[in-house]
């Protein structure tokens, strides 16, 4: 959703803007621009396109020469992707770049163009360009201040004033904002990995903190205008982490470092054999009391949510109901105290994710966010924090992420599980040593099966829809799988419920339809098996994802590819299925011309509704 950047130093800084927003270019690559202060004078570039686009308009025009400015990558939200509509946004003694929605700009317009001010752009951020020109009193904080009693909505802001040249402001409301320090130089931007080049010290802005950026150093005051000292932080990723490494994309990157991700993510969890989450504020005490579970994300993250639910129910035994973000938000939903409400998310900082976060705590529930991004508001508003230990995840499509969601929620219910005293020490000892050889089994997944996914890859690339299902664990990761396939290739496709395709879809089948099957789940592997060939007998392509012990029970004919997979514990069997069908979504992606890391239309980080 945007990505704002901003340098004071002594580099140039049309290098630093530029190389700062190469890394945020996931958050949105409809259109990018930079504005610098060149001889007293705030000088703009900006286009509709990728950064490359800007780079090249650099290179006609000439780059402002200077050392201090802010910078934008862009996702469209008010008014389409164009020059014109592209960030940097000015008033006459203002410049402005802006990561968020102004739920009110529609007033603020018509007041500001009843005073007479005109505007060019059809954006929300050209409204708040011009509402700090026209408070504008010689005071930058003040004005800052005061606009912002005016505006609704989220927003991080890089702001210029033309009349003070040597430095930058920066103010927050719900949207991320991070200031990076160094000697003799300071950063604003959206996201860590924008910095890591030049630093990696940086503090984070609370909302309604304004920071003054100067050579000199950085200075912060809180929403009364008081001066305020802030802790510094410092970033445990590096730049590599944020870097493709040798990859074309990291979204292949980001799937060969899942074996990793998921080893740095429980290791640190479990003691003496068992799950201890007690650094996360998790205790035997507190899980007994729950009485019910209601796990809220998006996308990706609601499907981790999917798995969850199967795997707590049947080891906790305790009603889990998973809802999507968006809706929980607005549904007035049955959660108070002595329930839990568990928010998923990557980035920490989708909306709707936040929004529910806020509802449940609100309505007494307690919460607990499972998320990736230290520091991030979900993380920072939740009862209690379990962090993914993924590592930067850039690529669009969640992968990573995923798999080391999926490993939390297995932790998590192993440890409810005892809590509750439905499953024996012994019996959980037995599950998290099941767990612990997990990585190797998505390390055999990636070695032995890539080049058979890309080669079936080559028989997707044409499909006008596909259907992607299973049954029981194997459904919930089967959304997953189709989630990943339509976001990178743009080809439709559905999951279904295996069992659920005869109540109607089953008239979707026609000759050569692709439909890829997930059967890991020993007991209903037969049943699944029977829909296979209800498909398969109205002309379907199967592609099918199972067990090598499952392949070999298969009789000849029922599918047209198998993907074999090791056997592991069933329950765990999601962790290591998934694999193959983000593969194969790369490759199809890859195979059709597309760069699976910025899907068309998407961002990575929507922290508008
Ligand atoms: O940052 P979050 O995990 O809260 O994001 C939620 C979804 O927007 C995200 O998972 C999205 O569905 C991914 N692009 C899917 O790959």
């Amino acid at each position: 959703m945007c990505g704002i950047v901003g340098y004071v130093g002594t580099k140039d800084c049309c290098d630093v803007l530029v190389n700062a927003l190469s890394k945020l270019e996931y958050r949105g690559y409809d259109s990018a621009g930079i504005a610098v202060f060149e001889n007293g004078e705030i000088e703009t570039v900006k286009t509709q396109g990728k950064l490359d686009d800007l780079r090249n308009k650099l290179d006609t025009v000439g780059k402002p020469q200077g050392h201090i400015g802010i910078g934008h990558t862009r996702w469209a939200t008010h008014g389409e992707p164009s020059d014109v509509n592209s960030h940097p946004h000015s008033g006459a003694r203002v410049t402005i770049v802006h990561n968020g929605i102004i739920e009110n700009y529609i007033e603020l317009k018509e007041y500001l163009t009843n005073k007479g001010r005109t505007f060019i752009s059809e954006t929300d951020t050209e409204v708040v360009a011009q509402l700090l020109d026209y408070k504008y009193n010689g005071d930058p904080i003040k004005t800052i201040d005061d606009c912002m009693a005016d505006l609704k909505g989220s927003f991080a802001l890089g702001i210029m004033f033309k009349d003070f040249p040597d430095r930058i402001f920066a103010v927050r409301r719900e949207s991320p904002l991070i200031v990076g320090v160094a000697e003799g130089e300071c950063f604003i931007a959206s996201d860590v990995p924008a910095i890591l080049k030049y630093t990696r010290d940086y503090y984070l802005l609370e909302h309604n903190e304004i920071a003054t950026l100067t050579a000199d150093g950085t200075s912060f005051v809180n929403e009364y205008l008081e001066p305020i000292t802030k802790e510094l932080k410092t970033a445990d990723w590096d730049m590599e982490a944020a870097e493709k490494g040798g990859y074309p994309h990291f979204m292949i990157k980001e799937i060969n470092e899942q074996p990793t991700a998921i080893k740095t993510t429980i290791t640190p969890r479990i003691k003496n054999g068992l799950p201890c989450l007690e650094e996360c504020g998790i205790t035997t005490e507190k899980l007994k009391k729950f009485k019910s579970v209601t796990i809220v994300a998006c996308g990706t993250a609601m499907h981790a949510g999917m798995v969850g639910k199967y795997v707590i129910e049947d080891l906790a035994r305790i009603p889990v109901n998973v809802d999507i973000a968006s809706e929980f938000r607005y549904r007035n939903p049955i959660v108070s105290e002595g329930d839990l409400v568990i928010i998923i998310s990557q980035s920490g900082e989708t909306a709707d994710s936040l929004a529910a976060l806020r509802l449940a705590k609100q309505k007494g529930a307690t919460t607990l966010a499972i998320v990736n991004a230290k520091g991030s508001s979900i993380a920072r508003e939740a009862d209690m924090l379990i962090y993914t230990l993924a590592g930067p995840e850039i690529a669009v499509a969640s992968t990573k992420a995923y798999i080391t969601q999926l490993s939390v929620m297995y932790l998590f219910a192993f440890e409810l599980a005892l809590a509750k005293e439905t499953v024996s020490s012994a019996e959980c000892k037995r599950l998290v040593s099941a767990l612990l050889k997990i990585p190797d089994a998505v390390q055999y997944v990636i070695d032995n099966c890539e080049e058979k996914c890309k080669f079936i890859a080559t028989k997707l690339i044409n499909a006008d829809s596909l259907l992607y299902i299973g049954r029981g664990l194997d459904y919930a990761l089967s959304m997953e799988g189709s989630l990943k396939l339509k976001e990178v290739s743009y080809i439709h496709s559905e999951s279904y419920a295996a069992g659920e395709l005869k109540h109607g879809t089953i008239s979707l089948i026609d000759d050569g339809m692709p439909v890829i099957a997930v059967a890991t789940q020993t007991d209903i592997i037969p049943k699944t098996i029977s829909n296979i060939v209800e498909v398969k007998s109205r002309g379907a392509k199967v592609i099918l994802v199972c067990t090598d012990a499952c392949a070999r029970e298969l009789k000849e004919g029922i599918a047209d590819y198998v993907v074999e997979i090791p056997h592991s514990d069933e329950l765990l069997m999601p962790i290591t299925a998934v694999v193959p069908l983000q593969i194969l979504a790369y490759y199809t992606a890859v195979d059709r011309g597309n760069n699976p890391d910025m899907p068309k239309n998407l961002a990575k980080s929507v922290t508008v509704e």
